[in-house]
């Protein structure tokens, strides 16, 4: 190649270099401008909105005072009860106890291992409903979460109805 070869050449790569960094650079802006463009607040917003309802948990605290939360109306109660008062054993259940009482988180006794339960249940309802609102073992007191009235409830509910045992009243 001669010089002037070599020269017209560089010159061309060097514009088809030039044009694709252009276009790069034009690529660069057009997508920052979708992306960052109008309705991202809203956008953002929303995933907010999103990630917040995501992160509520299953069951909450109520706070003495605070007004039932309408979920605990809801078919979840087994539609005995009325707006207010005690939630049936299975809402009880079903909102509070079956976190662990599901999948033997802890090695909690799971709903329907009659052979898990039986020793328990043995122990009679007042015992249970003791241990289940102070804590027991690997159980933390689970008082704030359900009455003492629910906790009867759930525990029959759990272990009479879905399981099959007795529990003895002592
Ligand atoms: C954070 C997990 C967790 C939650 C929530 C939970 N339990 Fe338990 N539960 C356990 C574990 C673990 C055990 C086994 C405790 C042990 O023997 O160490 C247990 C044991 C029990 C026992 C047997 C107690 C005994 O004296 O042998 C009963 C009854 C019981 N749970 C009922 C309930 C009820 C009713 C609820 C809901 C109101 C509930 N649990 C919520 C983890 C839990």
């Amino acid at each position: 190649m001669s010089r002037e070869e070599d020269t017209a050449f560089l010159k061309t790569f060097s514009m088809v270099i030039g044009l694709l960094v252009g276009v790069t650079i034009l690529l660069i802006i057009v997508a920052t401008f979708v992306i960052g463009g109008g309705g991202n607040e809203e956008r953002q917003e929303l995933a907010r909105q999103r990630a917040e309802q995501n992160l509520k948990p299953v069951g909450g605290v109520r706070l003495s005072g605070e007004p039932m939360p309408a979920v605990a109306k809801s078919e979840a109660s087994g539609g005995e009860e009325a707006s207010s008062g005690p939630r049936t054993g299975q809402a009880v259940v079903q909102n509070v106890c079956i976190a662990c009482h599901q999948g033997g988180f802890q090695n909690a006794p799971a709903i329907g291992d009659k052979e898990g339960w039986k020793p328990r249940a043995d122990k009679g309802l007042s015992t249970l409903a003791s241990h289940v609102k102070n804590g027991f073992g690997n159980m933390p007191a689970q008082g704030g979460a359900a009455s003492d009235e629910e906790i009867r409830r759930a525990i029959k509910w759990m272990l009479e109805e879905e399981t099959g045992l007795e529990v003895p009243q002592g």
